[in-house]
């Protein structure tokens, strides 16, 4: 079988929580956990390690006999991907990134996955793997072979969070100012990587990257528009995530089109859409 790319995969991603009951092969178990060992798929944007565990589970039950669930929300997960982190700014975004190229990963392989940041027993997944001191569990997701016939319950809940509703492009990117909306036909080279980010999963589908495109397009300014309302402590922490994710998107992307690069986090001098945005990063083209 051939591995799709990069940017197919993101393509075809979607949000998987009903799966086959068929248990993981062995195969795809070994490629995983090969993956999350290999340091070099560990390491941040920022240059830190993270670490994500591997939890299997039958009938919602780990090896070590922790019940855990999702409210319902997860049907037949065959085993998990935990995330581990500290709760600061910077530590979660990059944390985000790792764990989201590890869920990709897995997409490649035919295996489906769901962020969840909000919907699971937090504190049975909390007895299952040991945390170090500052570290909780930032999110999680199922893992398994995508069922086919999904539940009603799935598509009332794609259809509640507008799931399958991108954003447009004039709405999330900005051409040199957050005065011009961005036109796909003028982002030159980064267009993809930026299609990728609109392609990207997102806490309740806020979708709240925007980003400002430098007129010499050599520069990619990353803002998080925060939702106001949703932006209570858990939001705020959910929408880092979502810019880790945004982030891992754009890279893999440039990465597979080479085009160089690296982020540094250099504020602009920019009038800011509104007192809920915030400034994240920069990916600058070498
Ligand atoms: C940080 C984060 C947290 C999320 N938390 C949950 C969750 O707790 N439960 C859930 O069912 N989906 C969760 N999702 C999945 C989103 O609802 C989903 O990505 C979004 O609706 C877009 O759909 P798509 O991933 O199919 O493009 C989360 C996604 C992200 C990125």
């Amino acid at each position: 079988m051939t591995t799709r790319s990069m940017i197919d995969t993101m393509r075809a991603r979607k949000s998987v929580r009903t799966f086959e009951t068929e248990k993981l092969t062995v195969s795809d178990i070994e490629k995983i956990t090969s993956f999350i060992k290999d340091e070099q798929n560990l390491i941040g944007p920022f240059g830190n390690r993270g670490q994500i565990e591997f939890v299997q589970v039958k009938k919602n039950v780990t090896d070590k006999g922790f019940k855990i669930g999702t409210y319902g929300f997860i049907k037949n997960p065959q085993a998990y991907l935990v995330g581990r982190s500290a709760n600061e700014k910077y530590a979660l975004v990059e944390y985000a990134y790792i764990f989201h190229r590890a869920t990709l990963f897995a997409a490649q392989l035919g295996i489906g996955t769901c962020w969840m940041g909000g919907t699971f027993t937090r504190n049975s997944f909390e007895k299952e793997i040991r945390l170090g001191e500052n570290e909780f569990i930032p999110c999680v997701t199922p893992l398994g072979y995508l069922k086919e016939k999904q539940r009603v319950f799935d598509k009332a809940l794609r259809y509640a969070v507008k799931a399958d509703n991108k954003k447009s492009w004039e709405k999330l990117f900005y051409d040199g100012t957050f005065e011009t909306p961005m036109a796909k036909e003028n982002a030159g080279p980064l267009e993809v990587p930026m299609e990728m980010v609109r392609l990207g999963p997102s806490a309740s589908n806020k979708q709240p990257w925007r980003l400002v495109l430098s007129e010499n397009r050599q520069t990619c300014h990353f803002f998080i528009e925060h939702t106001p309302k949703y932006s209570s402590s858990f939001g705020y922490l959910m929408q880092l995530l979502d810019m880790g994710i945004a982030m891992c998107q754009f890279e893999l992307a440039c990465q597979e089109l080479q085009i160089e690069g690296e982020w540094e986090i250099e504020e602009p001098e920019l009038k800011r859409l509104s007192e809920n945005t915030e400034y994240v990063v920069s990916w600058r083209v070498d």
